[in-house]
């Protein structure tokens, strides 16, 4: 660690934290072993990997279902004031941030003797302020690029993470209009991901509002890693090697594989369309995908597909929504061989669709607690419940 010991000291390997929103832990952890990472340890809504610069820009570029990608600079006891200072200053910081850093920190307290949030993000900064002044004999002029620290307590342990991320991963970057309810992007792909779909069959999202689930099916489909056109915290830093970066979408860009596709998406009205198809077209996967305007109830199709649907509901848009989901339960009996996944608050979905759900799971969408009920008319369903 040579080059690393003067100023950034994660040219060895770090603890990567690769956080995740409730009820995604499962898939994140698939996604970084698909991506070669075996040895993870799940904890707080948390996957740690060890790792360097170049997985710390993998992991932001390839993970679907992630909400950000951490760097985890300490961890330890903190039950009072003073521990949790003490605890932030034995920190190395001159391993992870510039001279002229400007550092803000955030705060979470769970089920800790210290739940102040406010208390200890001042007092986070406070102990990085002062190993600043250990460290360089000045004052911080904050004058250099942004560092965004996070101090979580949980269960009277300190995490002190640096946010590699920047904005959350969900802002690929395609989508800059918005419909009404939209989904984020990390959740789409997930609700892709759990129907099992895998670039075979017809896909169809009869509710497609700003295309967001279609965009996603595709470029699961093609293999396009979802963050490849986007930047991130780690991007400014000037001690990031610029070659890890280079290095993670060049790998990117070489597992693309673009294969014929049969993604359907729908929406009763034509401005979603319009918008879907911009959207698309700044993912690059326009030709992946074929937008109409339709009633869902018109949907027909020969034998075998997956539904993925973020539905319409009542707190978020206004209609009769028991009579649109009775009227959906009768398109998907006329449908064969055909999963349905689909996303919505309602508690009473199974009675008004006429199906019971092979698996149905706890989701949050917008902080609105959800149901996602999964469908199959396959026998000898393989899929997990
Ligand atoms: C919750 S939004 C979908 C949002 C979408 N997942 C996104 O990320 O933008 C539901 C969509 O269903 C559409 N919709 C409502 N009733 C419909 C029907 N009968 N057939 C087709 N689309 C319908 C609405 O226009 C709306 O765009």
């Amino acid at each position: 660690m040579s080059r690393s010991k003067k100023h950034w000291g994660v040219t060895e390997k770090m603890d990567i934290s690769v956080n995740t929103a409730f009820g995604l832990e499962s898939l994140a952890k698939r996604e970084c072993e698909k991506l070669g990472y075996v040895d993870l340890k799940a904890k707080n809504g948390r996957l740690l990997i060890k790792g360097g610069n170049f997985d710390l820009a993998r992991l932001n570029v390839n993970l679907r279902t992630a909400e950000r990608v951490m760097i985890v600079a300490g961890s330890f006891t903190a039950m009072s004031f003073d521990e949790l200072f003490e605890g932030v200053k034995a920190i190395e910081w001159q391993y992870f941030l510039n001279e002229n850093a400007k550092v803000t920190v955030t705060s979470k307290c769970v089920k800790s003797v210290l739940m102040s949030a406010r208390s200890c993000q001042s007092i986070t900064k406070k102990a990085i302020v002062e190993k600043h002044r250990q460290i360089y004999s000045t004052e911080p002029t904050e004058t250099g690029e942004e560092y965004k620290i996070e101090c979580s307590l949980y269960e009277n342990v300190a995490t002190i993470s640096i946010d590699s991320s920047g904005e959350g991963l969900h802002k690929r970057g395609y989508r800059d209009l918005s419909a009404v309810a939209p989904l984020k992007e990390t959740l789409g792909a997930a609700l892709v991901l759990l129907s099992g779909y895998k670039g075979e069959g017809v896909f169809a999202d009869c509710f497609c509002g700003s295309g967001t689930i279609p965009i996603e099916a595709a470029m699961i489909a093609n293999n396009i890693a979802p963050n490849i056109n986007r930047w991130f915290a780690f991007n400014k830093w000037k001690n990031f090697p610029d070659r890890d970066y280079a290095r993670a979408i060049e790998q990117a860009k070489s597992n693309i594989k673009m294969t014929k596709t049969e993604i359907i998406g729908r929406d009763i009205d034509a401005d979603c369309v319009k918008m879907s198809l911009r959207h698309a077209k700044r993912a690059g996967v326009e030709n992946a995908i074929q937008f109409s305007r339709a009633d869902m109830r018109d949907y027909k199709s020969v034998d075998g597909g997956y539904l993925v649907s973020n539905l319409p509901y009542g707190e978020r848009l206004s209609g009769d929504m028991n009579a649109l989901y009775t009227d959906l339960g009768r398109m998907y009996a006329r449908l064969n061989n055909y999963n349905a996944v689909f996303l919505t608050p309602c508690m009473v979905f199974e009675k008004l669709f006429n199906r019971k759900a092979v698996k149905k799971r706890k989701l949050f969408n917008a902080n609105i607690e959800c149901c996602l009920y999964s469908f199959t008319q396959l026998k000898n369903y393989q899929g997990k419940r």
